[in-house]
Order: C-alpha cells, then sequence, then structure tokens
C-alpha cells in the first residue's frame, strides 16, 4: 500500500469513528424543527424584545403616548381596520401617519414577529400574564 493510499484510509478511518458525532447532530437538528411550540416560543420572545426595543418608547402597555387613540389596543386595531397581523407588520416596517417605519432596526421577519406579538397581546387585552 502506497503513503497516499494509507492517508486516505486514516482519512476514511477518522470519519468512520466520528460518524456518531454526525448522526446525534442530525438527529439534535430533526428534532429542534419538529418542536413547533417551543419554536413560536422563541419567536414570541423575539416579538416581545423587538417590542420593548422599538416599540414600547410610545406604545407602552399597547398604548400611544402621542396620538391616543391610535393605540395597540384591539378595539383601535379593529376600528382602524387594522386587526391582522400583516397589516401591522406593514405600519411596522413602513410606518403610518406621523409614526415612521422600522423597517431596518427591524431586520428580516422582525416586522412580522412584532406585529403577531403585538396581536397576541391585544386579544389578551394588553394583559401580562
Ligand atoms: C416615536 C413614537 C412611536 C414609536 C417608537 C412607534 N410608534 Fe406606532 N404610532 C405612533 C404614532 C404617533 C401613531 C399614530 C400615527 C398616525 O396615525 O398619524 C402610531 C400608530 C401605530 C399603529 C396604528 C394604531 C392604530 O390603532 O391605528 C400601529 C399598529 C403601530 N403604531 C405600531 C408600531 C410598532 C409595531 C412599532 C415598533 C416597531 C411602533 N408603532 C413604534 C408612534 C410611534
Amino acid at each position: 500500500m502506497n503513503d497516499a493510499c494509507k492517508s486516505r484510509k486514516k482519512l476514511f478511518n477518522f470519519f468512520f469513528r466520528i460518524r456518531n458525532v454526525f448522526l446525534i447532530s442530525f438527529c439534535c437538528i430533526f428534532f429542534y424543527f419538529s418542536l413547533p411550540k417551543e419554536l413560536s416560543a422563541i419567536d414570541s420572545g423575539l416579538g416581545e424584545n423587538l417590542f420593548k426595543n422599538y416599540c414600547a418608547g410610545c406604545h407602552i402597555n399597547g398604548g400611544n403616548i402621542i396620538r391616543r387613540s391610535k393605540n395597540l389596543k384591539l378595539s383601535s386595531l379593529k376600528r382602524n381596520g387594522i386587526d391582522n397581523s400583516e397589516a401591522i407588520a406593514k405600519i411596522a416596517s413602513q410606518g403610518i401617519g406621523i409614526m415612521s417605519g422600522y423597517e431596518d432596526q427591524l431586520g428580516d421577519k422582525g416586522d412580522q414577529l412584532v406585529a403577531n406579538w403585538i396581536l397576541e397581546q391585544a386579544q389578551k387585552a394588553w394583559v401580562q400574564e
């Protein structure tokens, strides 16, 4: 057996020995993605953080410190026809009236995450558990 062949064999043996590491990682990844509840809890946490960082300044507890009537309570969202997460996400990223958009700060999908969280809170009347 020449040297090239030996080192190839060594390499093969190395991968053969660490194959369990691959198997276990694949199982972990699969397990992670098969937990929709856990995932949405993480997403919800992200939405909450985004809200605290970029929205709560004016919309503390779902209110509006500048235009009281344009708050995030369910009745107000319904009145203004934005009681769905798509409409809220659009406002979060593009802004509305005198409120500017937060597209750059929210990043990819951030608008959707924060909108879902807001809608969830509105449905619970902004009462924290
Ligand atoms: C600097 C203060 C400020 C910040 C920060 C802010 N908003 Fe607003 N928001 C306003 C004002 C003012 C209005 C009313 C705008 C108008 O109609 O002229 C408003 C309106 C809204 C409305 C419409 C509410 C309704 O009942 O019609 C939504 C939804 C909303 N904001 C979501 C958000 C989200 C999501 C964030 C964070 C990404 C955010 N806002 C951050 C000031 C702010």
